[in-house]
């Protein structure tokens, strides 16, 4: 199915830029999406039969465009919902003509081998380009490989491609040497459908290979253990069709609610789940962000300064790679020095000179980075982090305005009140959300403030000569 389509897709999968005006704290209430990194493996199991699987909840991102493509070019059809039904996928491989990933898709989403194991144990052969390199590390794949060869495959490796080829593979005890998340989602795949029983171990814990179990199981698939290091799986001889909901993504979820801490914010992250964040919830704790959460949603209170802590990142449970160079942002608006750490890619400290432009104090020492905040040391000032929480909306006066830090601090307290006693789940925009109303402010003109702190007031709309509107720009 084209993709003209879908042209709220179209219109993502063009977007190359962001332009982010900064200054204005995150407020409201937000949705995640589902987990890509559930949704391309869950893609890749529907290749295990010749039955529609429907999915839902799939993220609008380009690695599910590149995933449709991949499996369309092997001849199952793919159709990505539109309208009201535009995060359902239904995928059929009634017929796969042709079991190969080529090198022009899989350089542009390494996820690709994630088809290998289902396409050699559904249709006893595989073609699938190596990734090459990537920006993060060298990322090889010789643990699916090594694992295939235990349950049976023959391997060989051509210009660039690995083929695998078995007739039916056979259960076998897999050792992963190191823990792989896709490398142990695309084993468990293939075992699936290999005579007897398999037994995995130093298997991945991430909540993503526990879904792609959940969604085995509903095919029909026999698997035990998923989501702990130990996995047994019971071949069978052929899977079904079935319809599977994707889990939340928690990288997306973490994102939002390290944007609302740094920004001195107020946002309720909904339709996460808090469990798979356990992590970075303890650590925002240790650094002084104050968090609320419920079964399915986690709120984010910005309003305490920022105490630096250290991280190392981990396999699941731990703290995620993923999550490095969002936390890495919050670290240079902490008072102090914190020590990150990364384990699992060895090249993952590109941002880090980003944000050095931007005029962080980050020194890398190989695979640690140590960022020492404040940085830049004039802003988060503690008055004017309680300020941001109440300011929102875009300048239409250019005019260098300054207020007095005693009245605006003495306002900023009174909504900081009302805001905490709006109704919940209302969000910015929303007329009877956080800032139901303008507000008058005296201005006090000024010309104490450094160039810095004035430019940092230019974002907030000033409605009248001696008025600040508070409030989101569409509530106004
Ligand atoms: C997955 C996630 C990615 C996340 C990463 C680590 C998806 C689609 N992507 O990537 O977002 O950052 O886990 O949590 O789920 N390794 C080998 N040989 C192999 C396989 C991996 O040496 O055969 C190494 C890698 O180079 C890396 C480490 O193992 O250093 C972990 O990689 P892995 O867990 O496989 O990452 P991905 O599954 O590619």
């Amino acid at each position: 199915m084209g993709l003209a389509l879908f042209p709220a897709l179209e219109n993502q999968l063009t977007m190359d830029k962001f332009v982010i005006r900064g200054g204005t704290p995150l407020l409201g209430t937000i949705r995640v999406s589902g987990a890509k990194n559930a949704a391309l493996p869950a893609m890749a199991a529907a290749l295990l039969t010749d039955e529609p699987v429907i999915l839902e909840s799939i993220p609008q991102v380009r690695d599910i465009e590149t995933t449709r493509k991949l499996l369309a070019a092997m001849g199952a059809e793919v159709e990505l919902g539109y309208g009201r039904a535009q995060h359902r996928t239904t995928i059929c491989a009634r017929n796969l003509a042709t079991p190969e990933a080529s090198y022009e898709l899989v350089k542009t989403m390494r996820a690709s081998t994630l088809v290998l194991g289902p396409l050699v144990a559904r249709c006893g052969r595989a073609r699938v380009s190596l990734p090459g390199g990537c920006a993060i590390g060298a990322r090889p794949i010789d643990l699916h490989i090594k694992g295939l060869e235990r349950l049976g495959a023959a391997i060989t490796q051509d210009h660039g491609y690995v083929e695998a080829a078995a007739k039916r593979l056979r259960g076998g005890e897999i050792v992963f040497d190191k823990i792989t998340v896709t490398g142990t989602e695309d084993l468990l795949m293939a075992a699936t459908l290999a005579e007897g029983e398999t037994i995995m171990l130093n298997c991945a814990r991430e909540p993503e290979v526990e879904d792609l179990a959940d969604l085995l199981n509903k095919m029909g698939a026999r698997i035990e253990g998923a989501g702990t290091s130990t996995v047994r799986v019971q071949g069978v001889a052929k899977l079904h069709g079935a319809k599977h909901r994707v889990i939340p993504d928690r990288i997306e979820a973490a994102t939002f609610i390290i944007a609302g801490a740094l920004t001195g914010g107020d946002i309720n992250v909904v339709g996460c789940e808090p469990e798979h964040l356990e992590a970075l919830l303890q650590k925002l704790a240790e650094v002084g962000v104050k968090t609320a959460r419920t079964n399915e949603s986690v709120r984010v209170m910005g309003d305490n300064p920022l105490k630096a802590a250290d991280i190392v990142t981990e396999e699941y449970p731990g703290f995620p790679t993923d999550v490095q160079a969002q936390y890495m942002a919050l670290a240079t608006q902490a008072e102090g020095t914190s020590v990150i750490t990364e384990n699992i890619f060895e090249n993952r400290f590109m941002h880090a000179l980003e944000l050095v432009r931007m005029g962080a104090n980050i020194k890398i020492e190989g695979r640690r980075a140590i960022v020492r905040g404040k940085s830049p040391p004039w802003c988060w000032r503690p008055w004017w982090r309680k300020a941001r929480l109440l300011l929102t909306g875009s300048t239409t006066s250019t005019a260098a305005t300054r207020i007095s830090r005693k009245s605006f601090a003495a306002w900023a307290h009174k909504f900081a009140a009302s805001a905490r006693s709006c109704p919940k789940n209302s969000a910015p925009g929303d007329s009877a959300g956080y800032f139901p109303a303008r507000i008058n402010v005296p201005l006090v003109a000024s010309t104490t403030h450094t160039p810095c702190r004035s430019a940092w007031l230019l974002p907030y709309k000033i409605v009248q000569s001696s008025t600040f509107c508070f409030g989101s720009q569409s509530s106004m």
